[in-house]
């Protein structure tokens, strides 16, 4: 080979490469950030993966059994796991039984479990099992499932909850492959975010198995009377079987919106990807579970309006599940990405006049949420670049690393052209795989891409760092929310009757838009337009939501109509998802009406899943009976 350069010279390039800013090598996060969420000693111990053996006990609530961590070959005298209200029975290593303390229990974080390793050791076993109010399961009685006859079980494990089902290495940035065996009560099918079975077996034993490296918040389990369908080569549905039909129906695209997205960001790297339908007390609206995707039922409207919370959850298979947050304080770095390529799914897949909409939601969200922290004395808050420590992760989950973060980065695509900053982000995605990325790595990429000029006219470090929403922030243009408001309107200002014909082509997301606009000037027509849209007691639980929040604001005679009172009542308990019941309670709260709200939450309570009921449970200042 010719011109083959001299060694000083290959020398100097290696160091070059090392010391530029936007140098891979550097922007991986140094091991040793630590992560104010966890216990754990990631920087001495290194896990390499897990296998779980558990027996889920639905009569005791319980899961018992052993968590073996097979470790990476090193001197580390000491093992630190994240644990939280578990029981620990024993630990051994390599078969001999080690000494462990459990430390002091912390409201927010629990209990750090140190296991002391005299010797080298390969694999630790950890014999445990979980109470009876685990944060992140929720058993369900057999009355609140959709066929009635069974009894469900689902975790939840987003932010710093896999540590109360599983004594592990809690932080977003430690990945571990997985295998489990599960013993469940036959007639049950058990899946978990791994390869999953399809078929129930009649002795209630599952294997599974993870073979790519994941961070623990993405650990989850369901186990129900559940069945599958297929939707296509990679994709299908887990529900129970009453509701198959129906997911089956909704989620048509979902086959066509993973290539898509492969086509923009690269290949799909989890082999499949398969939507588990929970019970309608799923407190959030999708959770991105790998291979697994847990979504609420809410989504199923029968008109495929919401899908895209499936676009949503399917993109993190790239950012977050793939490039992941180093800590929560990074948080936007998984949520402002998805949205961004969740925007961009809807908009290839539906147009960019859906696409339009969809981000006119975000826009009127981002403004509402720095308007309401600003006012309230909390501007930090809206700053991109979170500080989480001493506070739960799970309450910076709002619009501001979700829309703000998907304005930034929407801001830099028309900045710089869409052609530069696919071509980045799919480098981006393929070169951080399986890594996690702290929001300064990032900006260090960041900063290879762009020009001094493209800086400067974005205000890169305003948006991270600075509070409240910059100036330059795209602004929304949607002509569908435009056509709304002529007709609001027309409906105000003339005939109701008169309303164009073209409402009923209004998706979920108009009609949630016209709803919102309804105010105190509205509020004598309430029963005409109950009577002609049947608001009350609807099935979409996203009009239901902004509609009974209008009615407790600015309707409250109507709201306090039987019908219209047991209608809204009956949502409240049987809906869990938060951002669906909060914005109620907050309304009844403001309103003057906290009595009826704990009346209400009274009922309900039983039924939520510990992530609601903790966000309600602080709103209306509510002890445990
Ligand atoms: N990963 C989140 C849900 C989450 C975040 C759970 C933080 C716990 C802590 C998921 O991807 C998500 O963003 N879900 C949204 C839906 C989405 C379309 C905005 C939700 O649940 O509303
Ligand atoms: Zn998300």
């Amino acid at each position: 080979m010719t011109g083959s350069p001299p060694k000083w010279d290959s020398f100097f390039f290696v160091a070059l490469l090392l010391l530029m800013p936007g140098c891979q090598w550097f922007s991986n996060p140094p091991m040793h950030k630590p992560d104010p969420h966890s216990y754990s000693n990631p920087h001495e111990t290194r896990v390499d993966s897990l296998h779980l053996s558990l027996k889920v006990d639905f009569d005791a609530q319980t899961l018992s059994g052993s968590a073996d961590w097979f470790l990476v070959a090193g001197h580390a005298s000491v093992l630190i796991l994240d644990t939280y209200g578990l029981d620990i029975h024993s630990v051994e290593g390599d078969g001999q039984a080690l000494p462990f303390s459990l430390g002091t229990h912390d409201a927010l974080l629990g209990q750090a479990l140190e296991v002391s390793l005299h010797q080298p050791t390969e694999r630790v076993r950890i014999h445990y099992s979980t109470r009876k109010g685990a944060r992140a399961l929720q058993w369900l009685p057999a009355s609140q499932t959709e066929g009635g006859q069974h009894p469900y079980l689902f975790t939840q494990s987003q932010s710093i909850l896999a540590r109360t089902w599983i004594p592990c290495m809690d932080s977003p940035g430690q990945r571990f492959r997985y295998t489990a065996e599960l013993d469940v009560p036959p007639g049950l099918l058990a899946l978990m975010s791994a390869e999953n079975p399809t078929e129930t077996r009649a002795d209630g034993r599952y294997s599974f198995r993870m073979n790519e490296p994941v961070p623990a918040y993405l650990m989850a389990l369901a186990v129900g009377k559940l069945e599958f369908r297929s939707l296509g080569e990679r994709t299908g549905v887990y529900a129970e079987p009453a509701m198959l039909e129906r997911a089956v129906h909704e989620f048509a695209d979902m086959e066509q919106m993973l290539s898509t997205t492969e086509s923009l960001y690269g290949p799909y790297v989890w082999g499949r990807y398969d939507v588990l339908v929970l019970p309608p007390s799923f407190p959030f609206g999708g959770m991105e579970n790998p291979r697994l995707t847990f979504a609420t039922p809410t989504i199923i409207t029968g008109d495929r309006s919401l899908v895209s919370l499936i676009a949503h959850e399917l993109a993190h298979s790239w950012s977050g599940n793939l490039v992941t947050n180093a800590t929560w304080d990074d948080f936007w770095l998984n949520e402002g990405f998805t949205v961004y390529v969740e925007m961009r799914i809807m908009e290839a897949l539906y147009g960019s006049e859906y696409a339009a909409m969809l981000s006119a939601i975000a826009h009127a969200d981002v403004l509402e949420e720095v308007k309401s922290l600003t006012l309230g004395g909390q501007e930090q808050k809206t700053r991109l670049a979170a500080h989480m420590r001493g506070e739960d992760p799970d309450d910076g989950v709002g619009p501001i690393a979700y829309d703000k973060g998907y304005h930034f980065l929407l801001l830099i695509e028309q900045t710089i052209g869409r052609a530069r900053w696919d071509a980045f982000l799919k480098t981006y995605f393929h070169e951080n795989a399986f890594k996690s990325m702290h929001t300064e790595a990032f900006l260090s990429r960041l900063d290879s891409l762009l020009s001094t000029e493209d800086e400067r006219i974005i205000g890169v470090q305003e948006w991270v760092y600075g509070t409240g929403l910059p100036v330059n922030c795209p602004p929304p243009l949607s002509t569908r929310f435009a056509a709304v408001d002529s007709s609001l309107d027309l409906w105000r200002n003339g005939d109701p009757l008169a309303l164009p014909s073209e409402i009923d082509a209004w998706s979920t997301h108009e009609w949630v838009y016209f709803i919102r606009q309804l105010d105190e000037r509205d509020s004598l027509a309430a029963a005409e337009l109950d009577r002609r849209f049947r608001f009350t007691g609807t099935p979409n639980a996203e009009i239901g939501c902004v509609w009974y929040q209008w009615v407790i604001r600015f309707a409250p005679s109507y709201g306090n109509q039987r019908l219209c009172s047991e209608a809204m009542a009956a949502y409240m308990t049987r809906i869990g998802r938060r951002k669906f019941i909060m914005p109620l309670y907050k309304a009844l709260k403001e309103t003057g009406q906290i009595d009826r709200a704990r009346e209400l939450y009274k009922q309900a309570r039983p039924n939520y899943h510990s992530v609601a009921s903790h966000s309600v449970d602080a709103l209306l200042g509510w002890k445990e009976e």
